[in-house]
């Protein structure tokens, strides 16, 4: 059995042009219960941001519903003005009710405020990367695009992502815009948008998972990432990141923490490397959506 290494791929990646560092921050934790208002610690919320920067983080990711605004203002008060060669990336298009409850629009014109209300927030003159959070059924999809794409003329967009979507919104939606990343949940066991990956990977799009750590589950000790661990001396956690590095070089994961010791402990990911055949055993161990890839 070779012991070859798997990830060859850089850990920069071009988010558009913008060279990213793969592995991000996530920033939904920060907020509330049912992401729902601020945390019990904002000033922790905010050290952690800091710490993030601090460490190497090049990527944040955001949206106007998380709190919702709060993330968006915590990011804003821990780093502006903004390290050269920060790219926040924040998202449009869900409305929230109450904790946990959130709901597409799409219009137009609700749209177009979300933009121009996250510069406000952001205290930028133009986003990095824009998602569409939910692609509203209610609405064409062509309009809420359009939309993004008249902003993105307008110097307030600088690229534009898709959130949430499967693979028919994606070919669709690259006839209409420049897709510069996808944002789909995906993590060893949920690897239902295989075929999402696949085609970000010959379209060279960003893939960015969320819930990399299956929203914690994947941090909890068991099964064959803790068996893993002493040889690699490592944390499950930090093998479920790994492992996602190694999967696709397109693969940009942003985990999310209110901790920086847990944010520590996850940034040490990007310098392990795992064995092909570790790789696969982890793949083929751990995955409630069974796909077709073997990985
Ligand atoms: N586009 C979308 O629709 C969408 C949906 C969901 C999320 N997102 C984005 O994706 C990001 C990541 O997803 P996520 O935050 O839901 O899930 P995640 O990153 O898979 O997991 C976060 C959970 O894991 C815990 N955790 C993180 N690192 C840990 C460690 N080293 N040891 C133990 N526990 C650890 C966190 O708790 P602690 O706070 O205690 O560390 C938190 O409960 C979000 O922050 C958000 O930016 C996007």
């Amino acid at each position: 059995m070779t012991a070859d290494k798997q990830n060859s791929a850089p850990n920069v990646l071009p988010v558009g042009e913008l060279p990213t560092r793969r592995l991000g921050f996530g920033s939904m934790q920060l907020t509330g219960p049912g992401h729902w208002g601020a945390p019990d610690n904002p000033q922790q919320a905010m050290q952690v941001l800091r710490d993030a920067v601090d460490a190497g983080v090049t990527h944040i990711d955001t949206a106007d519903a998380y709190g919702p605004f709060t993330a968006e203002k915590y990011i804003r008060k821990a780093l502006h003005p903004y390290p050269e060669g920060l790219v926040i990336a924040t998202k449009g298009g869900l409305t929230r009710q109450g904790p946990g409850k959130w709901a597409p629009c799409g219009r137009p014109e609700y749209l177009r405020q979300c933009v121009e209300m996250s510069l406000r927030r952001l205290q930028v003159e133009r986003i990095d990367l824009y998602y569409l959070h939910r692609i509203d059924p209610a609405v064409p999809m062509e309009d809420q695009l359009a939309v993004l794409s008249d902003m993105q003329a307008e110097g307030k967009i600088h690229h534009i992502g898709l959130s949430k979507v499967d693979i028919g919104h994606v070919r669709k939606a690259g006839e209409l815009i420049d897709v510069a990343a996808v944002q789909n949940k995906y993590n060893v066991s949920n690897r239902v948008f295989e075929e999402v990956l696949r085609h970000c990977e010959i379209a060279e799009i960003a893939f960015v998972p969320y819930a990399p750590l299956a929203t914690g589950k994947l941090t909890e000790p068991g099964g064959v990432l803790d068996e893993l661990a002493t040889k690699y001396s490592a944390t499950p956690a930090q093998l479920a990141l790994a492992w996602l590095l190694h999967r696709s070089p397109v693969m940009m994961p942003i985990p999310g923490t209110s901790c920086s010791t847990h944010l520590h402990e996850n940034l040490v990911a990007v310098q392990i490397d795992l064995t092909r055949e570790d790789v696969t055993a982890i793949g083929l161990a751990i995955n409630d959506n069974p796909a077709p890839s073997p990985v």
